[in-house]
């Protein structure tokens, strides 16, 4: 049995130790050899335009952008922002894990695909890209905790990897897995969190054109904070669903049972459709802080991305609500 602990991202901000956001940023400086910090946000965390290096693009020409999401109506969030303010308990249960996340070994990376499919298989992701072409996106992005931000992903649609797996008929979910190697994520060794981090998607959710499979960022390699070499973005999500660094895809008949609903099923369910008008069981979902200009604007229902998701959940309408979120 699990020992039951609130997610780090469940506290306000203010309760963040800012020691150990200074201390975690120095060791990610010195990583990193960069310098420079600049304005900081939030309760006094100090975020500077550093990011930790990334390959440079490896896509020429470059990818296009989708015209559907080349414009996310606020600005991108600034790349230095984004990479040092991730959540990603495998490096730690606090922001700044983007220096110790380097630790993570992204060449010859396979995933897994099995369960309900014709034929399990086992694919690398340079090989998975050379059957799928990227594009890229400018999407919204929406933590649970309340704050946003705009971020230009490289990647291609889920739908399109569903589509290599041929899942069988009796399929009914997705379920992703992270990398499990303790040795090269410290956070795995904290025993009270049930290992690896899982999440899930219904079969509809995981074919709507919105399920994107993120290979990059900011016209580059994906950084390793953000959850190299492969991870899910559902942008109609709260955050937590868009599992990073993803080691294994299995298709299923039960609803899988997702890391944080694990831990604290009253508060992180496996819907999680973002939706200001069902407050977390701690804090209202009314608003959200915008990484960087620091704006409080309202949150909008499924992020602002309902034309798109909302007949999904046809018949859940009631209170748009417990049912979604829960
Ligand atoms: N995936 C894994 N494997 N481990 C994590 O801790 N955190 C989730 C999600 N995916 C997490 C994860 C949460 S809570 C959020 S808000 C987003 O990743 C953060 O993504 P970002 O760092 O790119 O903003």
């Amino acid at each position: 049995m699990h020992l039951i602990r609130k997610p780090r991202w469940a506290l306000p901000e203010n309760r963040v130790t800012p020691e150990a956001v200074w201390l975690d940023r120095r060791r990610f400086l010195a990583a990193a050899g960069f310098a420079g910090i600049t304005a900081g946000i939030g309760a006094g965390i100090p975020v500077g335009r550093v990011h930790a290096a990334t390959a440079e693009s490896p896509w020429t020409p470059a990818p296009e952008t989708n015209p559907a999401y080349a414009d996310a109506g606020r600005p991108v969030t600034d790349e230095g922002i984004n990479s040092t303010y991730n959540n990603f308990y495998e490096f730690g249960s606090h922001k700044r894990i983007a220096g110790d996340a380097q630790a993570l070994e992204t060449e010859g990376w396979t995933i897994q695909i099995d369960g309900l499919v014709e034929k399990p298989f086992e694919i690398g992701t340079d090989d998975l890209l050379k059957q799928i072409g990227v594009q890229e996106r400018i999407i919204r992005h929406r933590c649970v905790e309340a704050w946003s931000m705009v971020v230009p992903w490289i990647g291609f649609p889920l739908k399109d990897l569903v589509a290599l797996a041929k899942p069988l008929g009796s399929a009914k979910y997705v379920r992703f897995e992270t990398f499990h190697d303790p040795n090269v994520a410290p956070g795995q060794l904290q025993f009270w969190y049930p290992w690896p981090y899982v999440e899930g998607v219904t079969m509809a959710e995981a074919e709507n054109e919105l399920s994107f499979l993120v290979v990059g960022a900011y016209g580059k390699v994906l950084h390793k904070q953000f959850g190299a070499p492969i991870r899910l973005h559902l942008p109609w999500k709260y955050g937590f669903k868009s599992v990073k660094s993803i080691a294994r895809i299995s298709f299923v008949e039960e609803q899988p049972l997702s890391f944080w609903e694990e831990l604290q099923a009253s508060e992180y369910g496996f819907w999680a459709n973002v939706n200001p008008e069902v407050p977390h069981p701690r804090w209202s979902q009314a608003t959200e802080r915008v990484l960087g200009t620091e704006e409080r604007i309202p949150t909008q229902l499924f992020n602002g991305y309902a034309e798109e998701v909302a007949h999904l959940y046809t018949g859940m309408e009631e209170g748009l609500g417990e049912r979604l979120w829960r």
